[in-house]
């Protein structure tokens, strides 16, 4: 046969277009898009069902240590296998440096973790803790070359944030080699100060994390980084953004003309304060920073999804456990909101809560939800038309849905090692059915038919979008873009 496999009788979605038509694949990748194609060694019926790109998970944490005693869940194995069953077929986790640690180093560390144990294929982005002039002028160059080509800084929590000169020198070295830098934006000493506060007046329950983080702290962290990005004329990412605010200044800055991108999460869209304020230690399941906040907000975050304002929707999956010392209970049983580990679990979830609550609905187009989960987070990470995409060339990444299939989300149902889900209860309509990464079926019907070691490390080229501005006259450093100064 021509094929290997073929698609048959789908309506095929990308980021373009919505058309009828089979998918011929040979060697892993898509070598054919035409109507009646003939059979191949094995062929799927798709008839009735959707078949999307698979989905490019941009923002997640796996076996990722905080250094306070917390560990996560998933490791490569459970979470890119969770990950496959909610209908995704790339993710890029994180690796993380340590303060002191050489950026090299945390790259092998991750490795070792990945390498042989995931059932999706993944990237890495890096995680900026400490930028000496080593990490800067020498470690950062030579990893963006061998594909590592985005990394993640932030301007809260302690043993990670960085302070404003810190920020631009790493911007300066971003737009030197040509790396995205995604930007977890919060005002580190605000959220300390009305910490302290709330605790001294024993405003200590989860519901307080929320409270000490409001949308200002978001809002201002916001407006600076984007003043920092448009000083070292380097389009930036802003990550996980929680509401009205952030929004607002992510809008005045694109509206300015800025290269500004940003990302949300289905916990903005889902959740909201009063999640944080359920019974007893509840809540401790919802925290999460930026932390969710109230409906209006909630509304605000589908509207920049419709309008453009966010290019990419990520799952920020961060799995702790509920019940365990080592997770949300971290600090003991009622233990006070500053201790509880941040961040909720989702990347199988994301994909479906986002079709049902968005193209089901109506609040954006099919096009849209394949642009926002797949499309964007491919071409931002310098993954684009390898995946993020149905076209002859492409790898063949797909996920077939069942648009019609009612789903109650139930934590059992979930392929994570997380013993929650804070979106237990919700109903969904359309499940991805089948995934295929490279021509093969990853699980299908609730079932996992690969082994661990299926996925493969992805060498990221260097994001077309992270190319800085070239309106603008500014001293150079040398590197890949030297020759297009003007
Ligand atoms: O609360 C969150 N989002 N935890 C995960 C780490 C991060 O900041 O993305
Ligand atoms: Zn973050
Ligand atoms: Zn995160
Ligand atoms: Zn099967």
């Amino acid at each position: 046969a021509e094929f290997d496999l073929t698609i048959r009788g789908g309506t095929i979605a990308t980021a373009a277009d919505v058309t009828r038509c089979d998918i011929g694949i040979r060697d892993g990748r898509i070598v054919a898009l035409a109507e009646a194609l003939p059979p191949g060694m094995r062929d799927i019926d798709a008839t009735g069902r959707l078949v999307l790109p698979g989905g490019v998970d941009g923002h997640c944490h796996f076996a990722q240590p905080a250094g306070d005693g917390s560990r996560m869940a998933d490791d490569f194995l459970t979470g890119t296998r969770s990950a496959a069953f909610g209908g995704n077929t790339t993710v890029i986790p994180f690796a993380a440096q340590a303060k002191g640690q050489s950026l090299r180093d945390a790259v092998a560390a991750y490795h070792a973790e990945a390498d042989g144990r995931a059932h999706i294929d993944y990237a890495f982005h890096l995680i900026i803790a400490d930028p000496t002039p080593d990490v800067l002028e020498r470690e950062l160059p030579e990893l963006i070359a061998e594909g590592y080509t985005s990394f993640k800084i932030y301007m809260t929590y302690e043993g990670m944030k960085l302070n404003d000169r810190q920020i631009l020198d790493v911007f300066t070295a971003a737009r030197a080699h040509g790396a995205m830098v995604m930007v977890h934006a919060e005002n580190s000493d605000c959220i300390a100060w009305l910490t302290e506060r709330l605790e001294a007046e024993g405003k200590t329950a989860p519901f307080f994390h929320g409270v000490s983080r409001p949308q200002v702290v978001e809002r201002e962290a916001t407006h600076r980084v984007i003043s920092l990005a448009e000083l070292a004329d380097l389009p930036i990412l802003i990550v996980h953004v929680s509401g009205r605010e952030a929004t607002e200044q992510i809008r005045w800055a694109q509206g300015k003309g800025l290269r500004l991108y940003a990302e949300t999460c289905p916990q903005y869209l889902f959740l909201s304060a009063d999640d944080l304020a359920a019974p007893g230690f509840e809540g401790a399941k919802c925290v999460c920073s930026p932390p969710p906040r109230d409906k209006a907000n909630q509304q605000y975050i589908w509207d920049g999804l419709a309008n453009g304002a966010f290019q990419v929707f990520s799952s920020d999956h961060a799995p702790f456990r509920y019940e365990d010392p080592q997770g949300k209970k971290l600090g003991g049983e009622s233990a006070p909101f500053r201790t509880v580990p941040n961040g909720v679990p989702g990347v199988e979830t994301r994909l479906p809560l986002l079709f049902s609550g968005g193209v089901g609905e109506g609040r954006i187009e099919l096009t849209r939800f394949v642009e926002l989960t797949s499309t964007n987070p491919a071409r931002m990470y310098g993954l684009y038309p390898r995946k993020g995409t149905i076209a002859v060339g492409s790898d063949a990444d797909l996920a077939i849905w069942d648009t019609e299939r009612e789903v109650t989300i139930t934590n059992d149902l979930l392929h994570h090692d997380v013993d929650y889900t804070p979106y237990e209860g919700q109903v969904v309509r359309g499940w991805p059915i089948t995934v295929i990464s490279r021509g093969t079926v990853v699980c299908d019907d609730g079932a996992l038919h690969v082994a661990p070691g299926q996925g493969q490390f992805l060498p990221c080229d260097r994001p077309d979008p992270a190319r800085p501005s070239s309106r603008r006259a500014i001293p150079r450093d040398s590197g890949r873009f030297k020759a297009e100064a003007v």
